[in-house]
């Protein structure tokens, strides 16, 4: 029996929707995007309603073999979506109908609450680990940037005052360790997005026998000795987003790093710092002054941040205040993860191309950290290896800063009888601290400090951990299409 009004929920309506709330309500446009998990979905419920004995054999391999050849369409871009049918759900559902009868069947036990749960699960889960894949290239790029270069000295800077000499390794390393915890983040959100919300029904399960297990097995929700997981409670099942503030929250502070990443990356491309040059391919001009030469992608990556940190937001404030369980305003909870996932995706792959064809200016650079001034603090720490308490060094030293100034010398050209005049031993800690930045360096030797024989080290701990990490993938790679042609 057929309503006139809207085939999925016209039984108890007189009149068909107006097209206003057509428009207004539509989804399709929008989260057709999760339509393979969608269909991966179906073909779960539908294996487990017939173990059930609530399909056929018959209706079970009928709807089987069209949600099949509707996958095919789809990923081929045949299928034509239909924004009266609202959302991914209702066009795949009245899709399957028209082509065999025992579509009809197959939302037996199913709400679409459960529904987009599970497929936006299945499709952050996908994502996530894609995303873990890009951010993989760029600390690739940027590894291979510090073995290229990473020997040049260059100034660390605090308050964006050159501070002492480092690395420019261990500027690069610094981004990698960042992008490494947002890759934790991303496995952390995976971890507790792994749980099947199908069966949950519209907010209280259903009277019939479903077997939940059976579906999240068939969907991948399984634990590392293979038993299902199931969320516990069927409100909080088709209600929560977490996952989604969670990803979006990875996104985002993924998205901080690179847009600080990208204005050290502005910043030395500057003709006042002069420490890089990005490769033409990357950089744009000025459509009215012919000398420029502009770091748009690392600007625009920058900016990019704003979008990211606005989905984070955007997806909160919806969710703020929202009553038990599910509610129309959780449509609007997709596109800021779509979005997300999209923005960080591109830009992690345009600048990790970008850094490929980037290369630091050793002469600038060591120019920049040969500036007596950085090794003051190294003075000090001289006075201290005297049994000068570095309260007093740090005063010495100062006043040793203020006589250079003052005298326009480099603190190390201060003639040795003033020096003695502002400490006796003030001579013999210059002369001490006075070499190349570079046997400076050798002298701070604790773990994380940017000594060159440590920075070595942690060039080749990355070297490896990127190494059998990709290794990984490509075996994750060949295990799936395994999977999918089995
Ligand atoms: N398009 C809806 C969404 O994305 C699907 C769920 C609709 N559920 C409902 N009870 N109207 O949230």
């Amino acid at each position: 029996m057929k309503s006139r009004t809207n085939s999925t929920w016209g039984g108890r309506f007189s009149q068909a929707p107006d097209q206003l709330l057509r428009d207004f309500t539509e989804s399709v446009s929008c989260d057709s995007r999760i339509a393979v998990q969608d269909i991966l979905c179906s073909l779960a419920h539908a294996a487990m309603l017939h173990k059930q004995g609530i399909l056929t054999r018959k209706e079970y391999t009928s709807i089987r073999k069209h949600l099949q050849n509707i996958h095919k369409e789809i990923v081929s871009g045949k299928l034509v979506w239909k924004t009266e049918l609202e959302d991914v759900h209702m066009n795949i559902e009245s899709e399957l109908t028209r082509r065999t009868a025992a579509g009809a069947k197959l939302h037996t036990g199913r709400s679409r609450n459960d529904q987009v749960a599970t497929d936006l699960k299945l499709w952050i889960l996908d994502t996530s680990a894609s995303l873990r894949g890009h951010i993989r290239l760029m600390q690739t790029a940027l590894l291979l940037w510090a073995q290229r270069q990473g020997h040049f000295i260059m100034p660390g800077y605090t308050h964006l005052q050159r501070a002492q000499p480092i690395l420019l390794a261990h500027h690069l390393l610094a981004y990698i360790e960042m992008l490494q915890r947002d890759i934790g983040r991303f496995l952390d959100c995976e971890k507790r997005t792994r749980s099947c919300p199908l069966g949950s029904g519209a907010l209280a399960g259903s009277t019939l026998p479903l077997d939940r297990n059976h579906t999240a097995k068939e969907l991948g929700f399984i634990d590392s000795n293979g038993r299902p997981l199931l969320t516990a409670n069927s409100l909080d099942a088709v209600s929560d987003r977490d996952h989604a503030v969670e990803f979006l929250s990875a996104c985002a502070l993924c998205g901080i790093h690179i847009s600080r990443l990208c204005e050290d990356l502005v910043l030395w491309s500057t003709s006042e710092f002069c420490f890089i040059r990005i490769g033409d391919a990357f950089t744009t001009g000025s459509s009215l002054m012919p000398q420029k030469k502009n770091p748009d992608i690392a600007e625009l990556a920058r900016g990019k941040t704003g979008r990211l940190i606005g989905n984070l937001v955007n997806l909160l404030v919806t969710l703020k205040a929202l009553p038990l369980s599910y509610n129309r305003d959780l449509q609007e909870g997709k596109p800021p993860v779509f979005d997300s996932a999209e923005t960080l995706s591109r830009t992690l792959q345009v600048l990790a191309a970008m850094i490929h064809n980037t290369n630091a200016i050793q002469s600038n650079c060591e120019a920049a950290a040969s500036d007596p001034l950085l090794l003051a603090t190294d003075v000090a720490d001289e006075l201290v290896r005297h049994g000068v308490p570095f309260r007093d060094a740090h005063h010495i030293v100062g006043a040793a800063v203020a006589y250079s100034e003052k005298n326009n010398c480099s603190l190390f050209n201060i003639p040795e009888q003033e020096a003695k005049k502002i400490s006796p031993l003030l001579p013999k800690a210059l002369s001490a601290a006075n070499k190349p930045p570079k046997q400076q360096l050798k002298k701070r030797n604790m773990p994380g400090a940017p000594n060159p024989e440590l920075v070595k080290k942690e060039i080749l701990r990355w070297q490896k951990i990127l190494a059998s990490s990709s290794k990984e993938s490509s075996s994750t790679l060949r295990a799936s299409h395994t999977t999918r042609s089995n």
